[in-house]
This record gives C-alpha cells, sequence and structure tokens, in this order.
C-alpha cells in the first residue's frame, strides 16, 4: 500500500525576529510574520509504511539530494512519537521551490511547513480520518513544523502569523503559531514584500548555529525583553488603530538589530554586505524624498526585503530597476506580495 499527498506552503518573513531557542525548538522570544505567496515549495510524498526495508529518499528538482536528507532524518526521529509508521516506512519526499534554491533565501519554513502537511494528511490517511482543516489541525500541523524548523511553525497560517507566547495573548503558544490575519488591518493586507538578492552564496554560519550563539549572548536578555516590547508595538501598529510610521520604525529595528547580535557576539560574525547596506542608506534617502513609507527587513542573510503597500508599486517598481537592482546579484530580485497561505495540491 502506498499512501501519498501533496501541499504547496509558502515562505514567511519575520517582522519581529525568532532568534534564539531552547530545548525542543522552543523559541526564546515570540515572533511575528507576513506569509508570502511567490515564494513557497510544492512538495509531494509517498509513504509505504511496513516495509522490509526502510527507506528516505529526497529529490529537489527531480534529482536525489543526499545533503538534504540529515535533516530531514533528524526531523524524522523527533516525531516518531507522534508517527510511528515513519519508522518502518519507504519515504519519498519530491519537492520544488518558486525560489531558486542557494538564492540566499530560506528555504526551511516553507519546505518544513510543506512537510508537515504532507505528514498530517498521511496520518489522517493511515488512521482513515476523513479529510479535517479544522483549528486543531492546523495547529497541530504548526507544532509539527516547528519541530522541522522554528520559523516554519509560522507558515501554515496565511497573511500573518505570531508564534511563541505573548503576555495578554492566551492563546500563543512556544509549542505552535497562531494566525494572526484577524488582526492586521487593510492598510497592510495587500503589502508587497520585494526580495533584493544581493548575493546568492551559501550562509557561512547557518541559522541553527545563529540561534545556538544566543545561549551564552551577553545582550541575550536585553534582547528578548526588546523583542517582546516591540511585538507589543507591532501588534498596535498593525491593527485597527493602524499606524505605517510606527509599522516602519519597529521593523527596521528588529532587521538591524537581529545583525547586531550577530556581530555582538562572543564569536562575532557578519552575513549583511556591503551591498545591503548600500540598499538601506537608499531606502532612507528615498523615503525621506519621496516621503514613500517604503521600509526594509532582513533574515539571517545579506538579502533586502522591501516592504510597501500595493498603491506605490508604480514608483517603487521603477525606483527598484533604475537603482536597486545595481546592487543586486545579476540584478535578481523577487517580486512578492503578503497573504499566501499552504494549499493541497494535485
Ligand atoms: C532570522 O527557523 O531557520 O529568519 O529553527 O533552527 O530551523 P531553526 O531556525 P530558523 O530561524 C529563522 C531565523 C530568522 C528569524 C525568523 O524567521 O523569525
Amino acid at each position: 500500500m502506498t499512501l501519498s499527498s501533496s501541499w504547496r506552503s509558502p515562505s514567511n518573513i519575520a517582522l519581529i525576529k525568532y532568534w534564539g531557542k531552547h530545548g525542543m525548538q522552543l523559541p526564546n522570544n515570540p515572533s511575528l510574520s507576513f506569509t508570502l505567496s511567490a515564494c513557497h515549495t510544492d512538495m509531494k510524498i509517498q509513504v509505504m509504511p511496513e516495509s522490509s526495508k526502510p527507506s528516505l529518499t529526497v529529490l529537489y528538482d527531480g534529482s536525489e539530494r543526499r545533503s538534504f536528507e540529515p535533516k530531514i532524518n533528524a526531523f524524522f526521529q523527533r516525531i516518531y512519537d507522534q508517527f510511528s509508521w515513519l519508522i518502518n516506512a519507504d519515504v519519498i519526499i519530491d519537492s520544488t521551490n518558486t525560489f531558486p534554491h542557494g538564492a540566499g533565501i530560506a528555504s526551511s519554513a516553507s519546505a518544513m511547513s510543506a512537510l508537515a502537511l504532507c505528514l498530517l494528511d498521511i496520518d489522517d490517511q493511515i488512521h482513515q480520518v476523513p479529510k479535517v482543516s479544522n483549528t486543531a489541525w492546523w495547529t497541530r500541523a504548526s507544532g509539527l513544523a516547528r519541530i522541522g524548523s522554528g520559523s516554519a511553525a509560522r507558515s501554515v497560517f496565511p497573511v500573518a502569523a505570531l508564534w511563541g507566547e505573548t503576555n495578554g495573548i492566551k492563546e500563543s503558544s512556544d509549542a505552535f503559531a497562531i494566525p494572526w490575519t484577524d488582526h492586521v488591518s487593510g492598510l497592510f493586507r495587500d503589502y508587497q514584500d520585494t526580495i533584493l538578492i544581493v548575493s546568492s552564496e551559501e550562509k557561512t554560519i547557518s541559522s541553527s548555529v545563529g540561534h545556538e550563539l544566543m545561549s551564552d549572548h551577553v545582550h541575550a536578555e536585553t534582547r528578548y525583553a526588546v523583542a517582546r516590547k516591540n511585538l507589543d508595538a507591532l501588534i498596535a501598529a498593525l491593527g485597527s488603530e493602524g499606524s505605517v510610521d510606527h509599522f516602519i520604525s519597529i521593523c527596521e529595528s528588529e532587521a538591524l538589530q537581529l545583525h547586531a547580535l550577530m556581530m555582538a557576539g562572543s564569536t562575532p560574525y557578519i552575513l549583511i554586505g556591503p551591498e545591503t547596506i548600500s540598499i538601506i542608506k537608499e531606502v532612507w534617502r528615498f523615503r525621506k524624498e519621496t516621503g514613500i513609507p517604503v521600509c526594509f527587513t532582513l533574515d539571517a542573510g545579506p538579502n533586502v526585503h522591501l516592504l510597501y503597500p500595493a498603491s506605490f508599486k508604480d514608483p517603487i517598481h521603477s525606483w527598484i530597476k533604475t537603482k536597486l537592482a545595481g546592487y543586486c546579484a545579476d540584478g535578481f530580485f523577487i517580486l512578492d506580495v503578503v497573504g499566501g497561505g499552504p494549499e493541497r495540491i494535485l
């Protein structure tokens, strides 16, 4: 008996950053992200439970990728208690990303959330549970994705998601993300995210190592307190009384702080490049000169995410083409939008 499941799951961009974790992928501070749309993973998995020779095959873009196996095997081992059928199964995972692998865009959020959704779906088939998609199901999917990669917990919800225990939000949890869609005012619903690919080189320090370096970081406790304060402020800025100005200052401060932490730890490192800094300065200059509310955020790498309302697409796109593309590797950038969410595919 071979069972199969296919899911598409999006990438997300954290506005309040998860940086530092403990235990089984539990965050040291809560984070909040926008879910993207154009950047996503399409995954199909085939499972033959009760195989005499259990195996894992990982295909990416149709070719076998043995280098992906250790991370997936480690994930499987962590979830054997939930999915005992995995222990003796033949598993084939076939996935592809809409964004080029190695373009410097973190793929773990979209890939691990797609994998979590596929596994949960297979589990339902094994237990002959009718296809469900109630809140409990999505919560479980988020918790499972978290075990694969922390940021993946947030990718299962469209528009925006909050992950991590947050004062005053009783349904929030370190174990899974919760949808934040209904708390995002119309001002931000059509937000664009243009990802300026400054470098597509492999990162010198992975996110996992980065999280680890937070454990003895001299500024760790201050950082977690500031993240909580920034989250409260961002929640207010995104909400019904929406404030684009506050949104901009919180997003940029979070991005810069993430990289400042990297530079100020006991093993300092720098992931941004000269082009990243040039783009940041261009953003500040452009915003000041035009009054257009465009801002930036960064993930754990040199690429820059430009965030702006759809109504300013025209001037911003021409500015990107004439000015910012010059800082990008081969002039490459990706036009994405906020709002995506996972979906079953054929
Ligand atoms: C800077 O989720 O990639 O993008 O849990 O070790 O897989 P692991 O880390 P990961 O870390 C993401 C870090 C970040 C911030 C964020 O997405 O919140």
